[in-house]
């Protein structure tokens, strides 16, 4: 190991242990504050892109978590997090961060968010994690070494039927853009087996990885929402893109098990949608 690289070596499955060890320990530090409040209870927040997109002090709380534990293993390495870490490394490396991915969900206590971490470079995701304290699970990825749940290996579905795969899908806080996504939600609706829209980007990806959603799209995400998650679907099988075919990206992202790709593609696509 380079000692430049800090206490972590950048060996993509050393990078993966980090990002576990870290999704872990700022999901439950989350949880914890959570936990503190009643069941229903919602949590007090302040809003960002728009009134209906929250963001508490425990999105702020577990970024800072992770970015010290980086800061430490991984000194010349960027770090790129949603509640506005931002350090420019020299090392190739950056660390894309959602401290809370569902914080709507985190807000009014329903289960389905998590913590994602990923470690990107020149070519696109090396090393992820995305941990859902309220479940116990972690999900996780190394470039080459395939996706596990709890450690153990996960492979997407073999969905090979568009009209009866379930889709998952999510929506931006920003009402202009919400019209475009009823109209291609209204298309599709009738063509699949149904649609769920569970509120936290990586965790739907992980469930492609899982087999528990046929396929998942959605546009206007940021990076540090997919990253991790379209690693962790592409290792468990899934084929991911943008909606015309090339590389998944923020602005455009599908993860579906491959036998249903093409046909989801298309119909995203489809006129009037
Ligand atoms: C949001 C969630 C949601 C997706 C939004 C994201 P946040 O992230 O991933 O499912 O539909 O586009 O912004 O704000 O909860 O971190
Ligand atoms: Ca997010
Ligand atoms: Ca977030």
């Amino acid at each position: 190991m380079n000692p430049s690289d800090g206490v972590v070596s950048a060996a993509p499955a050393s990078l993966r242990a980090f990002a576990e060890k870290i999704a872990i320990d700022a999901g439950l530090l989350a949880l914890e504050g959570r936990r503190k409040l009643g069941v229903g209870q919602a949590v007090v927040h302040d809003t960002k892109s728009s009134h209906t997109d929250p963001v508490t002090e425990f999105d702020e709380a577990a970024e800072e978590l992770l970015v010290a534990a980086i800061r430490q293993a991984r000194p010349n390495d960027t770090i790129i997090g949603e509640e506005g870490a931002d350090y420019v490394g020299t090392s190739g490396l950056e660390w894309h961060l959602d401290p809370i991915d569902g914080t709507a969900n985190f807000v009014y206590d329903l289960p389905a968010w998590c913590t994602s971490v990923a470690v990107v470079d020149r070519d696109g995701p090396i090393a992820g994690a995305v941990s859902a304290p309220v479940a116990g699970e972690l999900f996780s990825a190394e470039l080459g070494g395939g996706s596990t749940l709890n450690g153990a290996p996960i492979h997407c579905s073999a969905a090979h039927d568009i009209s009866a795969a379930l889709i998952g899908t999510g929506f931006s806080y920003l009402a202009h853009q919400r019209v475009a996504q009823a109209k291609r939600v209204n298309r599709l609706l009738p063509q699949v087996r149904d649609i769920r829209r569970f509120g936290s980007a990586a965790l739907d990806l992980c469930m492609v990885a899982c087999g528990r959603l046929d396929a998942y799209y959605e546009e206007h995400l940021n990076s540090w929402d997919l990253a991790a998650g379209v690693l962790i679907a592409s290792e468990s099988g899934a084929k991911t893109s943008n909606f015309s075919g090339g590389s998944a990206t923020p602005e455009a992202t599908i993860a579906s098990a491959p036998g249903v790709h093409a046909d989801l593609v298309a119909l995203i696509n489809s006129p009037g949608s």
